[in-house]
């Protein structure tokens, strides 16, 4: 029971982490070469179809680490489990504001081919991603290193 909690936990983490490291290092780069009135729509598009993957992935992480620690008991968890649920609450904090903040305004820019206000509202995106990537490090480094 608790491998397989593990093993849906840290896939999730590897479709979070891994797509949001796909959109910060290859397709946003490569992106930048393309002129605002198509970067922007192709941007969005994908993040739209991303942020699908992303919500499931937030309850799965939710919903495991808690079986994983609650079976253990608080008191027992080693302190890294006890950061690992102290950061994750904090990443999807992150995630719920990026979502219903700057990708909502993103959108209604693209959507009113507003690009100077998109392109402002995905750089506001990439900056909550790169904070989410640190976290999220920092969660897995804690539970690894804190057993
Ligand atoms: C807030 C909710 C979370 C809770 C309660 C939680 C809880 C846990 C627990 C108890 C473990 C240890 C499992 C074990 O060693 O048997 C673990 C491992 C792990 N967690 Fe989380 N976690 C949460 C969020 C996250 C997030 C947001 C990520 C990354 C996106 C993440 C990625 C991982 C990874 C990769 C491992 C495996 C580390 C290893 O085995 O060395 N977790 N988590």
């Amino acid at each position: 029971m608790n491998n397989l909690m593990n093993f849906l936990h840290v896939s999730a983490a590897i479709v979070w982490l891994g797509g949001v490291s796909f959109m910060l290092f290859a397709l946003r780069p490569a992106a930048m070469d393309l002129p605002p009135p198509q970067r922007l729509p192709l941007m969005t598009q994908v993040l739209r179809r991303f942020f699908r993957l992303v919500w499931p992935c937030i309850g799965l992480l939710l919903a495991t680490g808690l079986v994983m620690l609650l079976g253990v008991g608080m008191r027992q968890a080693p302190v890294g489990w006890h950061l690992m649920l102290g950061i994750g609450l904090l990443m999807f904090a992150v995630f719920g504001h990026l979502y219903f903040g700057p990708f909502r305004r993103l959108r209604a820019a693209v959507e009113a081919a507003d690009w100077p206000q998109a392109g402002q509202k995905l750089g506001q995106i990439a900056k909550l991603a790169q904070l989410n990537l640190a976290l999220g490090a920092l969660a897995i480094a804690a539970v690894a290193i804190w057993r």
